[in-house]
């Protein structure tokens, strides 16, 4: 029935993501205009704990993730009749998490008899590039992409809107992680990329000499550069770190900021790639944004984890028909 209405063949797409602490819900027109992007965090709720704790976000994504929806399409001011198929991230993050997504996603387009589209977290972030937002254009591919999040740092060659291959990643912590343990070092609470960017501005990236980490090939290694802030913190006391909190905030970054940059100009040259793209948490970095100049970064709003960029991924992801989605799993 309701697919002979004509609200239904406006051809919305629900996104949803619940893979780590953000419980997001989005609708998205089959062309790739956004109609709403409700981000719950529950980054505050974790701050106590100093980072996230699976079972706590769990519990919260149960709690957040209806409203986000009803939220959502209060906003876009459509109904769940006007949604034609459900997309959700399947993998990988928090399994307990993702699953509180997925059984969302699959109870409401079962209810609905719509398709539902499983989606690779990591091609949502990519594909937060192929969304037009306030005075960004979609970025098209082929590119080179880094993708650096609070679980992820890879390089990607993107050949089209479906397809990536792993150049590069992380042999240790990922970028963000980089930044989360330094801010906690510094005292700066978690997540702490946001916290240490404002903080460097007002300090002197050379202040301090930490070591960029360079393994061979086009992996990242960011152990080092962590364990380096550790002794400069401990070296200098209590007091002494208080009052050189901006420089070794500037320095620190400075630090991951050129691993990130060398490894992604080395990986562009590698494939002869005419365009870098930069996406996830750690694109929304000021430094970051600085020094890769002639880069495409993810809109500011889509860099950390949301919805909209799943609903964007699904847009290229064969759906699955109605009902045979039920015995869809999530993955770590
Ligand atoms: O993409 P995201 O929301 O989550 C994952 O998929 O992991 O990224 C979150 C990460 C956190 O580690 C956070 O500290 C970092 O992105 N981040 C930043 C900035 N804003 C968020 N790192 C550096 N500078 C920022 N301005
Ligand atoms: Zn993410």
């Amino acid at each position: 029935m309701e697919g002979s209405t004509p609200r239904t063949r406006l051809g919305v797409i629900l996104g949803i993501e619940t893979s780590c602490d953000e419980t997001a819900a989005a609708l998205l027109t089959d062309d790739g205009r956004l109609l709403a992007n409700i981000v719950s965090s529950q980054a505050e709720l974790h701050s106590r704990y100093g980072g996230v704790v699976p079972e706590v976000a769990s519990r919260h994504h149960l709690e957040l993730l209806l409203p986000a929806v009803r939220q959502a399409l209060h906003e876009a001011g459509a109904e769940l009749s006007d949604v034609a198929r459900v997309a959700v991230t399947q993998g990988p993050g928090l399994v307990g998490a993702l699953l509180v997504g997925v059984s969302a996603a699959k109870a409401l387009a079962w209810a609905r008899r719509l398709p539902l589209v499983p989606v690779n977290h990591l091609h949502g972030h990519v594909a937060s590039l192929f969304l037009a937002v306030s005075d960004t254009a979609p970025v098209q591919p082929p590119f080179l992409c880094l993708l650096a999040s609070g679980g992820h740092t890879l390089l990607l060659d993107v050949r089209d809107h479906a397809t990536f291959e792993v150049l590069g990643t992380t042999l240790d912590d990922a970028a963000g992680e980089a930044f989360d343990k330094g801010a906690r070092l510094l005292g700066l609470g978690y997540p702490g990329g946001a916290a240490i960017d404002r903080l460097a501005k007002d300090g002197d990236s050379r202040g301090f000499s930490f070591p960029v980490g360079r393994v061979p090939g086009l992996d990242f290694s960011f152990s080092g550069l962590k364990t380096a802030l550790l002794y400069a913190v401990r070296d200098l006391g209590e007091e002494e770190t208080g009052k050189r909190r901006a420089d070794l905030a500037a320095s620190y970054q400075r630090a991951i900021v050129r691993a990130l940059v060398e490894r992604t100009q080395a990986a562009a040259e590698s494939i002869g790639a005419e365009r870098i793209a930069v996406v996830g948490g750690v694109a929304a970095n000021s430094e970051l944004r600085a020094s890769l100049g002639g880069a495409a970064f993810a809109p500011l709003a889509l860099c950390t984890d949301n919805a909209a960029m799943i609903a964007s991924a699904a847009r290229f992801v064969d759906p699955i028909a109605y009902p045979r989605y039920l015995a869809l799993d999530a993955f770590s």
